[in-house]
């Protein structure tokens, strides 16, 4: 079939040479029972604003080039959009202090969160080249793409169309994004609530082969997780990176292999037992789905690295296609500035 033709053709170079044509994301999405977002379409903004893909893979690039974690920052950016009543920008506005509580100082947003300067400096050039025209929740979309590709992974076509939110729900942010300490049913579960399947968890969780995790989201994995960690892996983090009693905010890299190449790393790394996350672990050796759904996808990713990339980009495809609640989206707009409503 298209699929596996596409990527039979670059063997040797899986990551760099994969380009998944829209036609391909499709195909896939379809295989695994997703359903089709008929009002997004990667053509829509061929004529309002052509320059723009150009703009944003520069954009992201620049902040790359300066920074490789903000590619990984982009990437979770997205995430915390979508899981909250939809791909619609809302994790962009800013708090208005007596006014408007908004995403970014919800629990698994605050302090960790990052990356909103670099969508800042995008859209000011898209606004400066297609005025009022790109919203900022295809701009996040448009950046996690090119961040994930920048960082060695899969390029995709992604579907356009989306609207940027009037509101934002700090609520809702902490009841959606899983916390990470969940359990493989509890991640299921989330992630079911969304129409994302055990294949999208596992695939979307790659995500951890790249960036970074706070001492504070991590300790209790490597102090008390003893029966499902690799021993010497769970050493050498205690102590100075993550002491017992504080520093909560001592970065470690989630895949440490290779902590800014977007690759299969993460998966090797937890047949081995080796990750920061309880919810990564939680993925592998759990029982926690009654089977081996999850165990076999993690297998079978660390053996295959195209198979993981082509399984990730057809999620993203379906995670950003989340949308909106029907009245928020009635009231959304083109935001002229990401931080605020118009
Ligand atoms: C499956 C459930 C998930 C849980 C429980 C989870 C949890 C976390 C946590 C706790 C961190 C570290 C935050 C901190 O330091 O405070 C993190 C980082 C990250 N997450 Fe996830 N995550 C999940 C899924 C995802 C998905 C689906 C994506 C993207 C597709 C993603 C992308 C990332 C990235 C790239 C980072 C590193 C960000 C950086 O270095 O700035 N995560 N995640
Ligand atoms: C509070 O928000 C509302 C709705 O966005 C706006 O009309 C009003 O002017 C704001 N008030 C202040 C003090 O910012
Ligand atoms: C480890 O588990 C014990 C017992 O449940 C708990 O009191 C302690 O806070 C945990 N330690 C960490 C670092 O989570
Ligand atoms: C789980 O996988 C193992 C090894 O692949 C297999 O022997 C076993 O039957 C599987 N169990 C279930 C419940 O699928
Ligand atoms: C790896 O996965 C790809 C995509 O599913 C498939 O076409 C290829 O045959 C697999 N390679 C091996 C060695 O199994």
């Amino acid at each position: 079939m298209g699929a596996r033709a596409t990527m039979g053709c670059s063997p040797l170079l899986p990551f760099q040479a994969l380009w998944l044509t829209a036609a391909v994301v499709a195909a896939l999405a379809l295989a695994a029972g997703a359903q089709p977002s008929p009002s997004l379409s990667p053509g829509f903004y061929d004529a309002t604003c052509p320059g723009l893909q150009p703009i944003v893979r520069r954009g992201v690039a620049r902040a790359v080039r300066a920074e490789p974690r903000m590619g990984a920052s982009l990437l979770r950016l997205f995430f915390h959009d979508c899981f909250v009543n939809g791909c619609d920008a809302s994790v962009l506005l800013d708090d208005v202090p007596g006014n408007f509580t908004g995403e970014k100082n919800a629990g698994p947003n605050a302090n960790s969160l990052r990356g909103y300067e670099v969508i800042d400096a995008i859209k000011a050039q898209v606004e400066a080249s297609c005025k009022a025209t790109v919203s900022c929740a295809d701009i996040l979309a448009l950046a996690a793409r090119d961040a994930v590709n920048l960082l060695g992974g899969p390029r995709w076509a992604v579907p356009l169309g989306r609207r940027d939110a009037r509101d934002a729900s700090a609520g809702a942010a902490n009841a959606n994004l899983p916390p990470p300490d969940a359990s493989l049913p509890a991640l299921l579960s989330a992630f079911g609530a969304k129409g994302l399947d055990a294949r999208d968890l596992t695939a979307l969780s790659g995500a951890h082969t790249v960036g970074r995790a706070r001492c504070a989201v991590f300790r209790a994995h490597i102090y008390n997780d003893t029966a499902t960690t690799d021993a010497s892996f769970a050493a050498g983090l205690r102590g100075a990176v993550c002491p017992y009693t504080g520093g909560d905010a001592n970065l470690a890299p989630l895949e440490p292999q290779a902590p800014d190449a977007f690759d299969n790393g993460y998966f090797r790394d937890l047949v081995a037992r080796r990750v920061l996350l309880r919810s990564d672990q939680a993925l592998y050796g759990s029982g926690g789905d009654g089977g081996n759904t999850t165990d076999a996808l993690v297998r079978a990713y660390a053996a295959n690295g195209t198979a993981f990339a082509a399984d990730f980009a057809a999620a993203m495809v379906r995670m950003g296609n989340l949308g909106p609640p029907a009245a928020s989206a009635a009231a959304a707009e083109v935001r002229l500035n990401c931080r605020r409503v118009n």
